[in-house]
């Protein structure tokens, strides 16, 4: 793990980090995404990243393999919710409890420290215990839950929703 670097993510990134998402589709309720997503699906994806401001994307990379990734995406799309951003944040499941994710997140708010962000809000479905303790170690608090509101796996999911004030 001392190798381990975050740094922005590249284009030549995508495929590999649209294996880890994909792996989630297909095993796990932490998304909501029902079909493994294409390259050209998550190139649309991709392009709401950027190397300043807001929204950005990082990856965790040891010597040239990525690890996990994390971002800040637009929350919603009317413009007085601008200042709000939505985190994701997914490590492969070889590179799970290995403090990744921690990394990660640290990283990812010290990028944006200086940007015009108001609030972080994260939403993630329960039981994940990592989730919630990520996000409790970088100062979320819980807003609320959303009882059953996806249907994934023949059950239906709640999504806890917390945010991070700035
Ligand atoms: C959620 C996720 C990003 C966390 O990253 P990670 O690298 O596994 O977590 P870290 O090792 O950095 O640990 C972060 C915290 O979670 C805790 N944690 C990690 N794995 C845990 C587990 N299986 N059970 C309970 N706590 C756990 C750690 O102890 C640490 O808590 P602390 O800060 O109080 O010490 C990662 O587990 C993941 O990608 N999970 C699958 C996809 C997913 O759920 N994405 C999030 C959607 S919101």
């Amino acid at each position: 793990m001392d190798s381990l670097t975050i740094r922005a993510a590249r284009l030549d990134d995508l495929p590999r980090l649209t294996a880890i998402y994909n792996h989630y589709v297909v095993h796990s309720p932490a998304t909501f995404d029902l079909e493994p997503k294409t390259l050209d699906q998550r190139y649309e994806w991709f392009t709401q990243f950027r190397e300043a401001g807001r929204h950005r994307l990082l990856v965790a990379d040891e010597d040239g393999a990525v690890l996990g990734y994390a971002g800040t995406m637009r929350w919603r799309p009317k413009p007085a919710y601008d200042t709000t951003v939505e985190t994701t944040i997914y490590c492969a499941p070889e590179s799970l409890g290995k403090g990744i994710g921690a990394k990660l997140y640290a990283a990812l708010f010290d990028a944006i420290a200086y940007e015009d962000v108001h609030r972080i809000v994260a939403g993630y479905v329960p039981p994940n215990p990592a989730s919630a303790a990520l996000h409790e170690r970088f100062g979320f608090r819980p807003v609320g839950t959303f009882s059953e509101v996806g249907f994934k796996f023949g059950t239906y999911w709640d999504v806890c929703w917390v945010e991070r004030r700035i």
